[in-house]
């Protein structure tokens, strides 16, 4: 039984991090004219509202959004997709990556989401409308079904809850099969930096697999509350489209200060 739910670490710092290495690079994508794909695995409910008791209980938006949102510029895509989300949904919104994907990206350019938490999906629908395809399967096989997709330019996010520590074990050879099915695409890969550095083995794992043109951001922050594992937010990306690799040093020297 699944038990996450996003909302308790909506903009976090982790989230920051993954969301805006994830708007510059669609932005930079849809830059180009032709159309092109956007996949997730693990959606999440796509909208998040800060002020909720939930999001309140942990406070951890504090820490990213709440201290690092006046470091984007006006035109970085994450403000530009946050002030347009916030603009329809009021100041304590906070868009998930598909609503950031839907906002970054063209209206032809086809969003496949899967969420296997009926409450999280259903939530997930009030939030994107007829703009993505909702998929209540696990994300693993949604990829695998279809990748590669068409247009077969894109992208995937993967972004597990980590709460079946299996995952671990099987992330490597599952980003492996996806780059043999599918060479062109873009793998994003988010991971949590933890105390106990579970997260190592399957680093060692990916790196191992030698494939071409990756890149590792890392930043590390102090735990969001007393006692938190999570040292910091990793993301493992194959195929980064030019200039990720510029905002993965930039978010590096907002969170060092
Ligand atoms: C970290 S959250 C996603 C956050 C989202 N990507 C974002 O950044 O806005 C992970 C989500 O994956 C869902 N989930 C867990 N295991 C899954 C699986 N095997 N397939 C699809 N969804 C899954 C959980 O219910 C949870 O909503």
């Amino acid at each position: 039984m699944l038990s996450y739910q996003h909302i308790y670490h909506a903009g976090n710092p982790a989230d920051l991090h993954k969301h805006a290495l994830l708007a510059v690079m669609l932005e930079r994508m849809a830059e180009k004219p032709k159309p092109l794909t956007y996949l997730e695995t693990h959606a999440g409910r796509g909208l998040y509202d800060l002020s909720s008791a939930e999001a309140l209980k942990t406070g951890e938006a504090a820490a990213g959004i709440g201290a690092h949102g006046g470091d984007f510029p006006p035109d970085h895509p994450y403000a530009k997709a946050l002030d347009r989300v916030r603009a329809r949904h009021g100041q304590t919104a906070y868009p998930g990556s598909p609503l950031l994907a839907a906002e970054l990206l063209r209206e032809g350019d086809p969003i496949h989401l899967a969420e296997l938490h009926p409450q999280e999906r259903r939530a997930l629908r009030g939030a994107m409308g007829v703009r993505a395809q909702i998929h209540g399967q696990d994300g693993f096989e949604m990829a695998q079904s279809l990748c590669p997709p068409e247009p077969r330019r894109g992208m995937i996010l993967i972004d597990p809850s980590w709460e079946v520590k299996e995952d671990y074990d099987r992330l490597p050879g599952f980003v492996k099969t996806l780059h043999r099915k599918w060479n062109v695409g873009v793998i994003a890969l988010w991971y949590p930096l933890l105390k106990d550095r579970r997260h190592e083995g399957m680093l060692a794992a990916l790196e191992g697999l030698e494939l071409p043109k990756t890149l590792r951001s890392e930043l590390r922050f102090p735990p969001v509350r007393a006692g938190h594992g999570m040292l910091g937010s990793g993301m493992f990306i194959v195929n980064a489209p030019f200039g990720t690799e510029d905002e993965a040093t930039r978010l590096k020297g907002l969170f060092a200060r």
